[in-house]
């Protein structure tokens, strides 16, 4: 049984290397001859063509070497694959003659060729002079024909350049399937009237765009000693059935390649198919186009696919994603738009238009808003360093889903989006929608992100750029997570875990990052509008601060509630947020962590807020005993606790000066930490809580 197994396996492997030895060239095969790149079929050694048409010989007594046609007369200049076409180098026939009248320096054009034969459709038959006729004389395998024109004139002012229709210069397309042509060339009378300008008359088979007549031809065109001839070729002598019936001598070997037909007749021509490339006679040869990567007019998602590519718009989105068809377009946009020009078909014609004209006024529109809102400003600011990438309407259209309301993140302040960027990074992203902007805060905005986009620290959500092309600029954030401190510490199960440990760690890193802005060298760089809200509890409780306030006046009247009591009491005394103001609002988040709930609450009054602010430490620890959160296992901290509190309190100070600064924060918070001792995250059931608070009144009491 396994014998028989690999017997047979054998067989095929005999079987399928055989098939392919046979048309393979050999690796070893030269593939260039010059600046000639030299694909199978062709070949530069016998072995290493497919047969002795295709046999290419490359003279190396040339520099570079030059390929010459079998039997090493005709150049070759080019070779194309796809369309079974070699561009060779022809010569000229000219018949000059000097002022006695007779002739002299004559020279020939003729073309002989054992397989190829000259493309009728890509070439012409040429002459030029102002007392010239010229014949072509052709033949194929059985026939003999000839075509000719006349080419007069008797002043070089009538003629015209680029215009090849009897005056000076005459043309005529050349019969099919020829494969071979001598050009015969006379005179009408010696040129003896137009000898001042043109001696000669020339003739010559060209490729029809590789010639274009001009005045000057007349009298110089015999520098030119050469022009280019398309010749078409194709495999042997069989059609495209006939040739598949012998599989192991078929040419198309590789997958995904299609056979045709010769126009001239005789054999067929290999091509890789369309989403293809490569080389057709070759197996394995014909590879998969990613049309993704090359300019493929698709505004949407591209996505390469075997053989094609397909394009499409994003959910939201309707149309072929196409740029030259209908694009993407929001939905209601689209619909409006087909039964615009599906209900009146005489105004197809209109509605395109009226919808062209609105896609430019859009533009028009994004333009205006670009500028309204700082990005001149931002461009110039960006000049030298960019660190902020600028979006298009567009990219945020994409970004967002059209806006999405599904994608929508609970949080406090801006609408904002959870997105993903079509950027090639694919990266998930937060995009918020700013408010607008006042002209007088356009400096101070752009500033701002741009420097907020130089912070690179792990504790701040890093801002990746800005879309000014909307009504109201949107920013684009790094996504982190939407759980902010305050739910954490307002979410019953969430605070369990959040130890006190936990809440040390996170108000020093919150402290780290805000002295690091603070001291930034250029400009120093103020949250602003800091509050357990702005502080995003990323894996492991990493702090990650976002929502910096971006201009003076940033507090919008919707987040005046939850933000008020973070403000710091002189917060109007400023015309912009200050380095202290950062203090006082992290003295809140401070006490906030050791009391578990809000500092402040919007039902105290202001004495009972100065209080709350004053007094935490004092009365020999029972004031902080009275507040502390009652989940937290405070066994052993009562005098981090107590460290921690007094910090809070004088961050908490009435006056900027008795603040500390956020480094001196640091420091303190530092020195409370490396007094820890073992803490476990105990949250207590309500028969422990009691023992909990015992244990913490005892402390205090020794
Ligand atoms: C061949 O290549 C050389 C050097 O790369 C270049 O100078 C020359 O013009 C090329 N000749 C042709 C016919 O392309
Ligand atoms: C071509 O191949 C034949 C048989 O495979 C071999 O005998 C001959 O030497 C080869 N010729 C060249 C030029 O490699
Ligand atoms: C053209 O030149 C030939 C000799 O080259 C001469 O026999 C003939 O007469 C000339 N014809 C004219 C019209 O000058
Ligand atoms: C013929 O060739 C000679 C030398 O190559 C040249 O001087 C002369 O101008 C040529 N005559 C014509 C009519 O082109
Ligand atoms: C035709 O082209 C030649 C050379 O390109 C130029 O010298 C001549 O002035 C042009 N004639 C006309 C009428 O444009
Ligand atoms: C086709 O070509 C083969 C060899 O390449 C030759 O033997 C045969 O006679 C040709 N057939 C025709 C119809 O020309
Ligand atoms: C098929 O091709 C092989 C190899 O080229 C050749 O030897 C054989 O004669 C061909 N058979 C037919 C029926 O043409
Ligand atoms: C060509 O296609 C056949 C059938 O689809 C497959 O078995 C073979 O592996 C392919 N060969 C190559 C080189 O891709
Ligand atoms: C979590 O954070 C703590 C304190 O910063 C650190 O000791 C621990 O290694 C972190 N754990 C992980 C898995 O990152
Ligand atoms: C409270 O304690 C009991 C027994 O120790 C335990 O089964 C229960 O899960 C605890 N509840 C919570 C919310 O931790």
């Amino acid at each position: 049984m396994i014998s028989q197994a690999i017997i047979l396996l054998t067989v095929m492997f005999l079987l399928s290397t055989e098939t392919n030895s046979a048309q393979i060239p050999n690796p070893t095969c030269p593939t260039t001859c010059g600046n000639l790149t030299v694909h199978f079929p062709f070949g530069t050694s016998p072995n290493c063509s497919l047969d002795d048409t295709f046999f290419i010989t490359c003279d190396q007594s040339y520099d570079p070497p030059k390929p010459f046609l079998n039997p090493g007369t005709v150049e070759i200049l080019d070779i194309s694959l796809d369309d079974g076409q070699i561009r060779i180098a022809s010569s000229i026939a000219s018949d000059c003659y000097d002022d006695s009248g007779s002739e002299v320096n004559s020279t020939i054009s003729e073309l002989t060729l054992s397989k190829f034969t000259i493309s009728s459709s890509r070439n012409k038959f040429a002459a030029v002079g102002c007392d010239t006729y010229a014949l072509v004389e052709g033949s194929n395998e059985w026939n003999q024909m000839s075509a000719g024109c006349v080419s007069w004139c008797d002043n070089i002012q009538n003629v015209v350049n680029r215009t090849c229709s009897g005056i000076g210069c005459c043309q005529t397309s050349i019969p099919k399937g020829v494969k071979d042509f001598l050009v015969d060339i006379r005179s009408f009378r010696n040129h003896s009237r137009v000898r001042s300008f043109n001696p000669c008359g020339y003739a010559f088979v060209v490729e029809e765009e590789g010639f274009e007549f001009s005045s000057s031809d007349l009298r110089d065109l015999g520098n030119r000693k050469t022009v280019p001839v398309v010749l078409d070729w194709s495999v042997g002598n069989l059609t495209c059935e006939e040739g598949r019936r012998n599989f192991s001598s078929f040419a198309c070997r590789a997958n995904h390649s299609e056979c045709s037909d010769s126009s001239s007749g005789v054999g067929y021509n290999c091509k890789c198919l369309e989403g293809f490339e490569g080389n057709p006679y070759l197996v394995g040869g014909c590879q998969d186009i990613n049309e993704c990567d090359k300019l493929v007019p698709c505004d949407g998602i591209c996505t390469n696919l075997e053989g094609s590519y397909s394009c499409s718009c994003p959910n939201g989105f309707e149309g072929d994603g196409k740029k030259d068809g209908d694009g993407c377009h929001a939905k209601s946009h689209t619909t409006l738009f087909y039964i615009v020009s599906g209900f009146m078909v005489p105004a197809i014609g209109s509605s395109w238009i009226f919808w062209r004209r609105k896609q430019k006024k859009v533009v028009k529109l994004r333009q205006i808003l670009f500028f309204r809102n700082g990005g001149k400003l931002l461009q110039v600011m960006q000049s030298r360093h960019k660190t902020l990438q600028v979006f298009t309407a567009e990219d945020m259209k994409m970004a967002t889903n059209s806006y999405d309301e599904t994608k929508i993140l609970p949080r406090h302040r801006y609408l904002t989006y959870k997105g993903i960027l079509f950027d090639g990074t694919n990266r998930i992203v937060t995009v918020a929608k700013y408010d607008e902007l006042d002209d007088a805060d356009i400096e101070a905005f752009i500033s701002k992100i741009v420097a907020i986009s130089q912070i690179s620290h792990r504790n701040v959500v890093k801002l990746l750029g800005c879309c000014l092309e909307t009504r109201v600029p949107l920013l684009v954030y790094e996504f982190v997570t939407v759980k902010t401190l305050h739910d954490h510490i307002h979410d019953d199960v969430l605070a369990c875990s959040l130890s006190w440990d936990i809440r040390l760690n996170i108000a020093a890193q919150t402290a780290g990052a805000l002295a690091y802005m603070h001291s930034t060298t250029t400009l120093p760089i103020i949250h602003g509008k800091l509050s357990c809200f702005s502080i995003l509890l990323h894996h492991n409780y990493t702090v990650k601060l976002c929502d910096l306030a971006l201009t003076s006046s940033d507090i919008s009247p919707d987040e005046c509630p939850s933000i008020l009591p973070y403000l710091a009491p002189d917060y109007h005394l400023y015309d912009r947020p200050t380095a202290k103001g950062d203090v006082y609002s992290f003295g809140v988040i401070l006490l906030e962590l050791l009391k578990g709930k809000n500092a402040f609450t919007s039902e105290m009054t202001e004495q009972e807020i100065i209080l709350a602010r004053r007094f935490v430490s004092s009365n020999g620890g029972d004031n902080l005993v009275r507040i502390l959160d009652h989940r937290l296992d405070t066994d052993g901290k009562i005098e981090q606790l107590t460290e921690v509190a007094k910090l809070a309190e004088k961050c908490l100070s009435d006056s900027y000066l008795d603040r500390p600064t956020m480094k001196e924060v640091v420091i303190a918070l530092e020195n409370a930490i490396s007094r820890t001792s073992r803490s476990t995250t105990v949250c207590a059931n309500s028969s422990q809580q009691t023992t909990t608070r015992r244990v913490v009144r005892r402390n205090v009491s020794l």
